[in-house]
């Protein structure tokens, strides 16, 4: 009942932390031991498994992967280096030092790089506490149907929130690096997305938007035992969920595409508009508005009547 009150009225853990603190300063001990160890939180809730609900939105018959056994995807993950994964933890985001420009109001892009050239590193020398899944949103459907592996690691201080994605599917060889950073010294914040080449951070835009409306996406495995610490997922999706909200940077080489309609469906749209908490959908995201919504996850506290789905159908077929 906490947890369902925590997140109606959208309170951080540790605000709530806070106040139970000041509540119960009488038993300082209890509150310390809630705050040293978010592993054992009692208000985290794991994130719902991926079942599809049969809305007919799919495109592609939904894949439940009979095949990707627990043990093929535990050592399909470990490919990376066990080292580097599936580790203890106490804080799920890894804290940075802070910028070496106390004041400054902007990032440099050659700060914003210098960001992501330092998670890839503090993820290759084993100091990232990435969580490990199969991502549903990019397994489903058309874009690879096959497993896609993920180990996604949170880092931030003062001024910036930094992600740090390395991927690759099950049957490629090597791992690929993506990366994040939300630059928090400007109002909105900015969110610069990049994939990290042998050569460095290279800015993207185009195809990032086409799932990350909203910067950072919240973590969905493709199946519940798809994911190496539930935890862990369930601490640093919550992270993600409660990102300020922030404006997509589109580097001159990689415009924001052609969008679409915008959808303006109310039981979508009063949470995801202007001024709602996420930003405006449109017809480009049709492929994870098609998967969170027959996967249950959307809108988050209920199904949609068969209405609404036919709505929602009608608005995604529709042709400008
Ligand atoms: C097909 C949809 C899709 C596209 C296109 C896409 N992403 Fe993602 N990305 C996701 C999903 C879904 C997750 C969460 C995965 C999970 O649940 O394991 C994610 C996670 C991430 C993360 C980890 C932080 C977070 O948001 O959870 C980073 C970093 C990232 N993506 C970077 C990028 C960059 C950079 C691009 C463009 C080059 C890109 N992504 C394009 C779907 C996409
Ligand atoms: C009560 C508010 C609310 C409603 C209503 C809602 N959403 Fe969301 N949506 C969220 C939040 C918060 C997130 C980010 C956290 C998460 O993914 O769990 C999100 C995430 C998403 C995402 C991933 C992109 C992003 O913004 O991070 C998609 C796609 C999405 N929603 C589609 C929909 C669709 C389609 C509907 C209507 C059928 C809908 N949502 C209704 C609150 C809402």
């Amino acid at each position: 009942m906490l947890t369902d009150l925590i997140h109606r009225i959208g309170l951080s853990f540790r605000a709530v932390a806070n106040l139970l603190a000041i509540l119960l300063a009488g038993v300082p001990v209890l509150i310390h031991a809630a705050a040293a160890e978010p592993g054992q939180d009692k208000t985290l809730k794991l994130i719902a498994p991926a079942v599809s609900t049969g809305t007919g939105l799919l495109l592609e018959p939904a894949l439940t992967l009979p095949e990707f056994t627990r043990e093929k995807f535990e050592a399909a993950m470990a490919t990376v280096g066990p080292e580097k994964i599936h580790k203890p933890w106490t804080n799920p985001i890894v804290t940075l030092p802070p910028h070496p420009r106390a004041d400054a109001k902007g990032l440099t892009h050659d700060e914003v790089r210098a960001y992501m050239t330092e998670v890839k590193r503090l993820f290759d020398t084993g100091q990232a506490l990435p969580l490990s899944d199969v991502g549903l949103v990019s397994t489903q459907e058309d874009v690879i149907r096959k497993p896609m592996l993920n180990h996604i690691a949170g880092f931030s201080n003062e001024t910036v929130r930094a992600y740090l994605l390395v991927q690759r599917t099950s049957t490629d060889k090597g791992w690929s690096y993506f990366a994040i950073v939300q630059d928090l010294t400007v109002t909105p914040v900015l969110d610069y997305f990049a994939e990290i080449k042998k050569t460095g951070p290279k800015f993207e835009g185009t195809s990032c938007y086409k799932c990350h409306s909203s910067g950072p996406l919240a973590i969905h495995p493709a199946r519940e035992d798809l994911v190496l610490d539930a935890s862990l997922a369930a601490a640093i999706s919550r992270h993600i969920a409660e990102q300020p909200r922030s404006r997509f940077v589109f580097p001159e080489d990689s415009p924001k595409p052609p969008t679409g309609e915008p959808l303006t469906l109310k039981f979508c749209a009063r949470c995801h508009s202007e001024d709602g908490d996420r930003d405006r959908l449109y017809q480009v995201q049709s492929h994870p508005i098609r998967v969170m919504v027959d996967f249950g996850y959307m809108p988050p506290n209920r199904r949609l009547k068969p209405e609404e789905i036919a709505e929602l159908k009608a608005w995604l077929e529709h042709k400008p």
